[in-house]
């Protein structure tokens, strides 16, 4: 291995981001002026200021601060009313994107979240697509949604979702599962992903980290409701017949090496060397920027690299992984890749002179 890769090298990589919740990266500025514009009154609650306390990696300390994020998010996201508020939400997304060079998004947003609360499913659709067509048009970002499934409510809720999205079939690529994780096991919604297959939904659903049940959460969603992908699905490390089965169908898991406030640094970065070491295909991603330390995709990255002591060959891997797990052609694909190769060999060069 050489030099721990160089924030310059990683800011020139043309990038990709799979695993990225629209609504966690509402910022505090964003917050106020969205309540500002719709009238509400705002709680002070911030996770991004929030200290976890010392212990990280103590299970139940670990879960209850989840929940907490999870509580600060969903309380976060009623700020945002109308079809502007998503579009603004999404066009400051992509604008991070440039800055980061992500040229290629898969945005995940949350329905339920929205839709329970009044907000027309249509207005949210409306929004985040006119920011991608800026992106599209303005900044070279190519997008594409993915429509995640609020799994603590009911089933018929999601029922519910994924008819209240037919209008939309062609603008949302995607079906996930997020949100409280305790209790609620992808099978509970079988039905709803079979049905979103049927209907040409490209499949994932977040398995997060060191839950309650993960090793069967992920057995569940390998077997049972048969997703192309996994979000986090980092405990398929404690079980080899999954990671044999993750191997053999080519899953891709969308990892998130974050931290929070108080973390000494990022988090689960052995576990992901030690999936990549294991032939699984695992890609990097920001997941909630706007509420994480780790903040967005090149900071994220640069303190990566640091704590694995990763070269630029390391982090180009975990970058083109991300092209290898996009809901892409294969023709896309190919050419994304190549600009990778491409950018990796001209710093090659640039070395040797
Ligand atoms: N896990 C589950 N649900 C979520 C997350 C997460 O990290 N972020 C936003 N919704
Ligand atoms: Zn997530």
């Amino acid at each position: 291995m050489g030099m721990v890769a160089t924030a310059e090298f990683i800011a020139g990589l043309p990038k990709a981001e799979l695993h990225l919740h629209i609504e966690g990266t509402l910022s505090v500025e964003m917050k106020r002026r969205f309540a500002v514009r719709n009238k509400l009154s705002l709680g002070d609650a911030s996770f991004a200021s929030l200290q976890v306390p010392e212990g990280s990696g103590d299970q139940a300390l670990d879960i209850q601060q989840y929940k907490m994020f999870l509580a600060l998010y969903f309380e976060g996201l009623k700020v945002m009313q109308t079809d502007q508020d998503f579009y603004e939400l999404a066009l400051e997304y992509f604008r991070q994107c440039r800055t980061n060079n992500i040229v290629y998004a898969e945005v995940s947003f949350d329905p339920q979240a929205h839709t329970d609360r009044g907000v027309p499913f249509g207005a949210v659709i409306e929004g985040l697509g006119a920011a991608q067509k800026i992106a599209r048009e303005a900044l070279g970002i190519e997008s594409q949604l993915i429509m995640c499934i609020n799994r603590d409510l009911t089933l018929e809720s999601a029922v519910n979702m994924l008819e209240a999205a037919c209008p939309y079939r062609d603008k949302i690529a995607g079906l996930g599962l997020d949100n409280v994780e305790d209790g609620h096991p992808p099978n509970k919604f079988q039905t709803v992903y079979d049905a979103a297959r049927d209907q040409g939904y490209r499949l994932t659903a977040h398995c997060d980290v060191d839950m309650v049940n993960a090793r069967e959460h992920i057995r569940q969603c390998i077997h049972d409701i048969k997703v192309e992908r996994i979000d986090h699905g980092i405990n398929v490390l404690d079980d080899h017949s999954l990671v044999g089965a993750a191997t053999e169908r080519n899953i891709h898991f969308t990892a998130c090496p974050t931290w929070r406030k108080g973390d000494p640094k990022p988090r689960r970065v052995d576990r992901i060397e030690r999936m990549r070491g294991l032939g699984l295909s695992v890609s990097l991603n920001s997941d909630d920027p706007g509420y994480f330390a780790s903040g967005y995709m090149n900071h994220m990255l640069n303190a990566v690299a640091a704590t694995g002591r990763w070269d630029n060959s390391v982090v180009a891997d975990y970058v083109k992984e991300a092209f290898a797990g996009a809901w892409i052609d294969d023709e896309r694909r190919a050419v994304y890749i190549r600009r990778v190769d491409d950018y990796v060999a001209a710093s090659d060069t640039q070395c040797a002179t």
